[in-house]
């Protein structure tokens, strides 16, 4: 969703409206495109379960911080730290910003995958094969078109003002979208062997709950989908007032987005044993170029074999996906923006030029090649939001304590959740934040020599 930047302090008239601006940032590929294909790739059920255990006691408690931060300073995310923190904490600011550098100039991508998708549902067709189909207009010349194009929208958005209107039409295409999931999810529940699916996504192997590569997977879909150790939410807050309860929106945020995560779920599993596309996107095979595109090589060849109706839904479902990507991508966009007025002093509409220009070429490569997308996703998508978040927590457990609990009491008038609050961000989050980042770093240093190597 929208970014409330430029708009006056009381713009949240509802709590309702600060809600679903909020999950409007949170809730976008992650949920379905990224989700999916971790899940696929993570083990199934070991990952998921993994996945809500770090949303209950990293996303949460990190979530509430970030409110904090943001309706204690009213400042853009990458000021608020330092004006909070001191001098030394601006290099966290920046990291703020490199991430929404970085996250944009693939996510770009993939949401351009779901403008190619809806159009050539619209036109009736991708051919037998899904893989080699998502294959050709995934990477190369048609992404770069796309993610061009995607790029431009999202700028001529920011630029252009209308994310008022924006907010609307998502506010009412996010509860859509939500329906189109379930709708579908009851439908590919009736498919033959997708009790199969269902086992994949549902029951957990004990040794896969151990397994490093796993956790690290599970904890960075937590960060990446929640839309956390950014800043991003950090805004939205400062514009919430001072009698609402920031536990409670961050847990009612955090709900949601695990929700539609968990639908998408159960509509891609069975889909993929359904019609055997274990191959096609590489289940289990972590290296496979493939895996990234889970949903993308899933969801059309599904519909096909509903005919005439099923070019309907799959647009539908694109159109739907394509939405919710541009409000993330708003959001993400503004983190950089906000960020660059307030400490070069540009004018907007200069920041928010010359920041599209550059992440539309930041993305170049990643239309280009699928292993560079999967590998800026795990560098940034998922171990710099981390760390990120990690020193985010310090701040907020460890720097600016009393504050933040004056801040917190403020609305959460119970004092002992107000102290198990604290309790998880000084002592939870960050050491737990520490061993996943510590698995993680050998993991992505793996993939980089994998990169340059081939
Ligand atoms: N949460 C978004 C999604 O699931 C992606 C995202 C990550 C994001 N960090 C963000 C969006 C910061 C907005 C701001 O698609």
């Amino acid at each position: 969703m929208t970014q409330p930047a430029g708009m006056p302090r009381d713009a949240w008239a509802t709590r309702l409206g600060f809600i679903l601006a909020a999950v409007g940032s949170a809730v976008g590929l992650g949920n379905m495109w990224r989700f999916s294909y971790v899940a696929a790739e993570g083990g199934g059920a070991a990952f998921v379960l993994l996945y809500l255990i770090f949303v209950a006691i990293i996303g949460v408690p990190l979530m509430t911080a970030e409110f904090v931060v943001g309706r204690m300073t009213q400042e853009s995310p990458a000021k608020a730290v330092s004006r909070i923190g001191g001098p030394g904490w601006r290099p966290l600011g920046l990291l703020f910003v490199f991430c929404g550098l970085g996250i944009l100039s693939y996510y770009s991508v993939i949401a351009g995958w779901t403008m190619r998708y809806a159009l050539d549902a619209a036109r009736g067709g991708f051919g037998d094969d899904a893989g080699a189909y998502f294959m050709r207009v995934g990477t190369g010349m048609p992404a770069v078109i796309t993610h061009l194009l995607f790029m431009g929208i999202t700028v001529a958005i920011v630029l252009g003002g209308i994310k008022k209107g924006l907010e609307r039409t998502a506010v009412i295409l996010m509860p859509l979208l939500f329906l189109l999931l379930v709708g579908l999810a009851i439908w590919a529940g009736t498919l033959s062997g997708g009790g199969e699916g269902y086992a994949y996504y549902l029951k957990p192997q004990l040794a896969e709950l151990l397994d490093p590569t796993i956790i690290t997977s599970a904890a960075g879909q937590a960060f990446f989908s929640l839309s956390l150790g950014m800043g991003a939410l950090m805004t939205y807050a400062s514009y919430l007032s001072s009698k609402e309860n920031l536990g409670r929106e961050a847990a009612t945020v955090a709900v949601t987005d695990f929700g539609v995560a968990f639908v998408a779920g159960l509509l891609v599993f069975p889909i993929i044993f359904h019609f055997g596309l274990q191959q096609a996107i590489g289940l289990g095979d972590p290296i496979s170029d493939n895996t990234v595109g889970t949903l993308f090589i899933s969801i059309p060849p599904a519909l096909a074999s509903v005919g005439r109706l099923g070019d309907v839904v799959t647009m539908a479902f694109f159109v739907m996906l394509f939405f919710a990507a541009i409000t993330s991508a708003i959001s993400l966009l503004e983190v950089v923006v906000t960020a660059v007025i307030d400490g070069w002093g540009w004018p907007r509409r200069k920041a928010t030029l010359v920041f599209g220009l550059v992440i539309a070429v930041l993305g170049l490569p990643s239309a280009y090649n699928l292993n560079f997308l999967d590998f800026t996703d795990k560098l940034v998508g998922q171990t710099f939001l981390m760390v990120g978040g990690l020193f985010t927590a310090v701040l907020v457990g460890y720097r600016i304590r009393p504050q933040a609990e004056a801040e917190l009491a403020q609305g959460l008038l119970h004092p002992g959740a107000r102290a198990a609050w604290m309790s998880f961000i000084r002592y939870v989050v960050p050491p737990v934040m520490l061993v996943v980042l510590l698995f993680l770093i050998p993991e992505v240093w793996t993939k980089f020599r994998a990169l340059i190597g081939g």
